[in-house]
């Protein structure tokens, strides 16, 4: 783990179909400074990486940990930082959004979800706080906390997509490794 005096570090990229996007992240039991460690080297890596989210998975760390930051990027940052974050609630009425993943590099398809929710989870200091979303901050939360589960943006897709870019993706990847 990253000592206290660790540098901040953009992180490589997990890509699908690395296994470890699949898997079922551990709670943060204390929020000690390997935490703080991780939320500074997903932040760093989310904006190296121009997304708007970024699950601890996605740089190969399993834990219950996200970033997100929907602000435009000629606005001021809105920097949102969750350890083990919760829906608590989700709205009825829906909103469909063209998502992507940085994980699933080049994928981008239409997701039917909640349009706003109500999250739970730590900050930084592991004082628990409130976050309640509509729109592009309510779909990237859902995005990034269904990562903490294994779950990708993928699964919400008909069959047949899902395997297109599936195969897209494994082939891809066959090259590049
Ligand atoms: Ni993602």
């Amino acid at each position: 783990m990253a000592g206290k005096d660790a540098e901040v570090a953009v992180q490589p990229l997990r890509i699908y179909p690395d296994e470890i996007l699949r898997q079922v992240c551990e709670p943060v039991a204390r929020v000690d400074d390997s935490v703080q460690q991780l939320l500074d080297d997903l932040g760093e890596s989310m904006y190296a990486h121009q997304g708007v989210g970024l699950a601890a998975p996605q740089i190969g760390v399993s834990r219950r940990a996200v970033v997100v930051d929907v602000a435009p990027r000629d606005e001021e940052s809105q920097l949102i930082e969750l350890v083990n974050p919760r829906v608590v609630e989700f709205s009825e009425e829906t909103i469909d959004f063209e998502e992507g993943c940085l994980s699933l590099p080049d994928e981008a398809e239409m997701v039917t979800r909640p349009g706003r929710v109500v999250v739970e989870a730590l900050d930084r200091r592991g004082k628990p706080f409130t976050v309640e979303a509509e729109g592009l901050l309510a779909v990237a939360l859902q995005h990034e906390i269904d990562h903490l589960d294994g779950r990708l943006f993928i699964d919400y897709l008909s069959r047949l997509k899902r395997s297109l870019i599936d195969r897209r993706l494994r082939k891809r990847q066959a090259q590049a490794g």
